[in-house]
């Protein structure tokens, strides 16, 4: 991998981005570049040749479509087949949300005109495309300087958490692409809120870094409904049977979510009802890491707070393992803690490492997949999470991430 460090400082930052522009224009594999959401993996989306180099080295199925990333409204309104300064081009339902939220964490779906010049591997065969544009500097000047809009899945391997760090990007895509341009840590850190203004109501089709209040404040989407799943209607059938889970932004550990409804946070001491011992008892041996002592990781947010009710003993700063990239793979840097971990006779039966997120519901987004990776790259068999409330803010887009993770739910 060649790798273009452009920021914070570098001067040769334009001279990384040309390059990085003119690869795209010609090349059939894709760029890895950061957005403010989480890093996409980049391809000219008017050349089919380019986008089918997506999915080869994501190995993502290809019926999934890919969001369009454009620098600006010209850019979009062409993709329409319009002038690019046809102030109609665009669905009027949208221009509220326009004006509000782009450049920004928001993708919205429009119909894709026949002719089209989209790539049809881009539309997966739907009849609408989904659209966006980032607000991270680094992503508008990459779209600029290639001329062309930019098909871009996360930049993770299919089934793995989002990446939200350069070096995330580069473990799960080491050897299958050329370029990643690290613009440093992502601010939202979930994906972008994918909406359908087309249809009547509008919907969420995703969660996002956009929350359903702000959307709703907005003139002609006051009455948008979720059309994803949340706890209500996923989470009910609590724990999940093993082996029901979905393949989404998964670490290798097993993760246990502990809903906000449920009364019990983690403590410490092991619950003898969870099976630790996961290899057996869902008969998924990759879901742990098959090692004895049990190594367990936490995320902790708002209820599970440091210390208070924890059991097993004065946890102590876990120093980083010796990888050259530790400084870099937690975001932003959290401290990682250790203690040990104790079943519920007392014994200590393994080791707890543990992260916590705080408090604040921006940050919590921002921490949550680079803390799954940062647990994972631990070794860790099964992490404990404590779960947030709220579906009108990023905390759905939380915690619909975190259900598509774990493989038992407790509410
Ligand atoms: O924040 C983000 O959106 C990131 C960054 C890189 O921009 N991208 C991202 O892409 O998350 P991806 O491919 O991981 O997720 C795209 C989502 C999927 O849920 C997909 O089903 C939906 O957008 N999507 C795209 N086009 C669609 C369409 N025409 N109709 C319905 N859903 C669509
Ligand atoms: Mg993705």
């Amino acid at each position: 991998v060649e790798e273009w460090r452009i920021l914070p400082e570098a001067k040769d930052a334009v001279a990384a981005l040309e390059q990085a522009a003119n690869y795209l224009k010609t090349s059939d594999t894709p760029v890895a570049f950061p957005t403010e959401t989480v890093y996409g993996l980049g391809a000219d989306a008017t050349r089919s040749g380019s986008v089918k180099g997506i999915y080869a080295a994501k190995g993502r199925p290809s019926d999934n479509p890919l969001i369009v990333h454009v620098a600006d409204l010209h850019m979009l309104r062409e993709l329409l087949g319009k002038e690019r300064d046809d102030e109609e081009a665009i669905p009027s339902r949208y221009r509220t949300l326009i004006d509000r939220f782009w450049p920004g964490p928001l993708t919205i779906l429009l119909p894709n005109p026949q002719p089209s010049k989209l790539a049809p591997e881009v539309t997966a065969g739907l009849t609408t495309f989904g659209a966006r544009m980032p607000s991270s500097p680094l992503a508008l000047s990459l779209i600029k300087l290639a001329g062309v809009p930019l098909a871009a899945p996360s930049a993770n391997a299919s089934t793995k958490p989002s990446p939200t760090a350069a070096q995330h990007v580069k473990d799960d895509l080491d050897g299958r692409i050329e370029i990643i341009l690290d613009g440093g840590p992502c601010q939202v850190g979930v994906e972008s809120t994918v909406v359908d203004g087309l249809c009547e109501p509008p919907v969420v089709l995703r969660p996002g870094g956009i929350g359903l209040e702000e959307l709703r404040s907005c003139p002609g989407w006051e009455n948008v409904v979720k059309a994803y799943k949340d706890h209500s209607e996923e989470g009910k059938a609590a724990p999940r049977a093993p082996g029901m889970k979905y393949k989404h932004y998964s670490p290798k550990a097993r993760v246990v979510l502990y809903e906000s409804t449920y009364k019990d946070g983690f403590d410490g001491v092991l619950p003898s009802d969870i099976g630790v011992t996961g290899a057996t008892e869902n008969g998924n041996a990759q879901k742990t890491n098959g090692h004895s002592p049990k190594r367990i990781g936490v995320i902790r947010t708002q209820r599970w707070k440091s210390g208070a009710g924890l059991e097993c003993g004065a946890l102590q700063p876990a120093p980083v393992d010796s990888d050259a990239h530790d400084d870099e793979y937690l975001n932003p840097a959290y401290q990682v803690y250790k203690g040990d971990l104790k079943n519920n006779q007392g014994e200590v039966i393994g080791e707890l490492f543990d992260i916590d997120l705080g408090q604040d519901t921006k940050r919590i987004a921002q921490g949550l997949f680079s803390a799954l990776r940062e647990l994972d790259r631990r070794n860790i068999d099964t992490i404990f999470v404590d779960g947030i409330e709220g579906e009108l803010d990023i905390a759905a887009a939380v915690m619909n991430r975190l259900r598509k993770a774990a493989s038992e739910i407790r509410s």
